[in-house]
């Protein structure tokens, strides 16, 4: 059975650590991961942790409004494929929308461009260079009114 639920931030630290630092000598715990506004989101299945995200109110002057980032999306890879990270996103835009976010981004990276494409993220701006992980873009949806 699959099941979407908020976890707490320490929940999301295997999986970013195995998906998204495996190899990058990078931070695992996110400034704001703590914040009272943010929240973590976890797809299980059959009680097994498979996907997390996380998603903390930081603002980016490319954008106006209200808005929330985007942070530590990874699904575990032999969960891949089954909607887990669409799960997660559909919950998170209906949890910000009851929230009146006009905005969620996040900074993509290049592999991951098409999947948040398909969730109805758009490109901004050109792609930047991250020291260490590699190319990204901007990446944002808007959630107001949609
Ligand atoms: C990106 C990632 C989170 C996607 O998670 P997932 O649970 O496999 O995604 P889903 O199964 O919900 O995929 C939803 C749709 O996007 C597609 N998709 C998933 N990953 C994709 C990718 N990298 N490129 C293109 N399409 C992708 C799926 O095929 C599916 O398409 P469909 O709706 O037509 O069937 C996962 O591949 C991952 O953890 N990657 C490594 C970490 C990473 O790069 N994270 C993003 C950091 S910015």
């Amino acid at each position: 059975m699959i099941q979407i639920k908020k976890i707490e931030a320490f929940e999301t630290y295997p999986i970013r650590l195995e998906i998204l630092r495996k190899n990058i000598p990078l931070p695992y715990k996110f400034e704001g991961d703590l914040d009272n506004e943010t929240f973590h989101l976890g797809v299980f299945k059959n009680e097994v942790l498979i996907a997390v995200s996380s998603y903390m109110k930081v603002k980016n002057k490319r954008f106006t409004g209200n808005q929330y980032q985007l942070r530590g999306m990874a699904t575990l890879s032999e969960y891949r494929g089954f909607g887990a990270g669409k799960f997660m996103l559909q919950e998170a835009f209906s949890i910000l929308k009851d929230f009146e976010i006009d905005y969620l981004w996040c900074n993509a990276r290049i592999v991951a461009v098409d999947f948040y494409k398909k969730q109805g993220f758009q490109i901004y701006g050109d792609e930047f260079e991250v020291p260490i992980v590699g190319k990204h873009y901007v990446m944002f949806k808007k959630i107001s009114n949609d």
